[in-house]
C-alpha cells in the first residue's frame, strides 16, 4: 500500500519565516512541501518565485518540494525552478502553448512533471498527456488563494481521475489541492487520493504535530 502523503502548502505559512515554517511542518510529520507560485496574471495573486525555493534548499531543506505553477507562460519558470531545486513541477494545461513540449522540457531538466486541473476544467484535457505524468494535481478550490472551502463536486472527479490513472498502469501520484481539513480528508482519501495539499488547516493551527497526527489518523 503506497504511503499517503501530507503536503503542507506554504502559501498559508508565515511568509516572514518560510524556512522555519517549512522545517516545522516537516518536523511535525508532514512529507513534502507544496510551493504555490502565482504571477498576478494567470491568477489575481502574487506569491513567491524560484529564489525562495533556492533559499529553502540553501537552508538545508532536502525533502521533496512540489511546485504548483499558477502562472503563464510556464516554460521560463520551468528553467528557473529546476535550477532552484524543485522536485516536481505542475502547471495548468491552458497556461502554455504546447502542453507536451512543456512536460518534456520539465523532464529534460530531471524534474518530475504534473498537470493541474482546476474545478471548472474537465479531466478530458489531461487524458492524452496522462502517460507522461508523474503527478496529477486536482484542485478542489479555485486557483489563487488559500483558505477556501473544499468544493464537494471534486470527489467524483477524483474517483474518475483514480480510474484513469489505474487504467494507465503508470505510477502517477493523484494529489488533491485546496480546502482539505481533518474533517473532510477521510472522505477525500476514500476516492483513492495519494497526496493531500493542506495549507490553512495546518499552518492555521498552533500545534502542527497534533494537526498532522489528526490528518494522518483520518487517512490511515
Ligand atoms: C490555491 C493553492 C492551494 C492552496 C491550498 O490556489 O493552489 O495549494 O494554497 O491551501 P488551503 O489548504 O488553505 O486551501
Ligand atoms: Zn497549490
Amino acid at each position: 500500500m503506497k504511503k499517503k502523503l501530507i503536503c503542507p502548502s506554504i502559501l498559508a505559512a508565515d511568509f516572514s519565516r518560510l524556512g522555519d515554517e517549512s522545517r516545522a511542518a516537516l518536523a511535525a510529520g508532514a512529507d513534502t512541501i507544496h510551493f504555490d507560485v502565482m504571477d498576478n496574471h494567470y491568477v489575481p495573486n502574487l506569491t513567491i518565485g524560484a529564489m525562495v525555493c533556492r533559499s529553502l534548499r540553501d537552508a538545508g531543506i532536502t525533502e521533496t518540494i512540489d511546485v504548483h505553477l499558477m502562472t503563464t507562460p510556464v516554460d521560463p519558470l520551468i528553467e528557473s525552478f529546476a535550477d532552484a531545486g524543485a522536485d516536481y513541477l505542475s502547471f495548468h494545461p491552458d497556461a502554455t502553448d504546447d502542453v507536451d513540449k512543456s512536460l518534456s522540457f520539465i523532464k529534460s531538466k530531471g524534474v518530475r512533471c504534473g498537470l493541474a486541473v482546476s474545478p471548472e476544467v474537465s479531466l478530458d484535457v489531461v487524458e492524452e498527456s496522462l502517460p507522461q505524468l508523474d503527478l496529477l494535481l486536482m484542485m478542489s478550490v479555485h486557483p489563487g488563494f488559500g483558505g477556501q472551502k473544499f468544493i464537494p463536486e471534486t470527489l467524483d472527479k477524483l474517483r474518475t481521475a483514480r480510474q484513469m490513472i489505474d487504467a494507465s498502469g503508470r505510477e502517477i501520484i493523484l494529489q488533491v489541492d485546496g480546502g482539505v481539513t481533518p474533517d473532510n480528508i477521510a472522505g477525500i482519501s476514500a476516492t483513492g487520493v495519494d497526496a493531500f495539499v493542506v495549507g490553512t488547516a495546518l499552518f492555521g493551527t498552533s500545534d502542527y504535530a497534533a494537526t498532522v497526527a489528526k490528518l494522518r489518523a483520518a487517512i490511515s
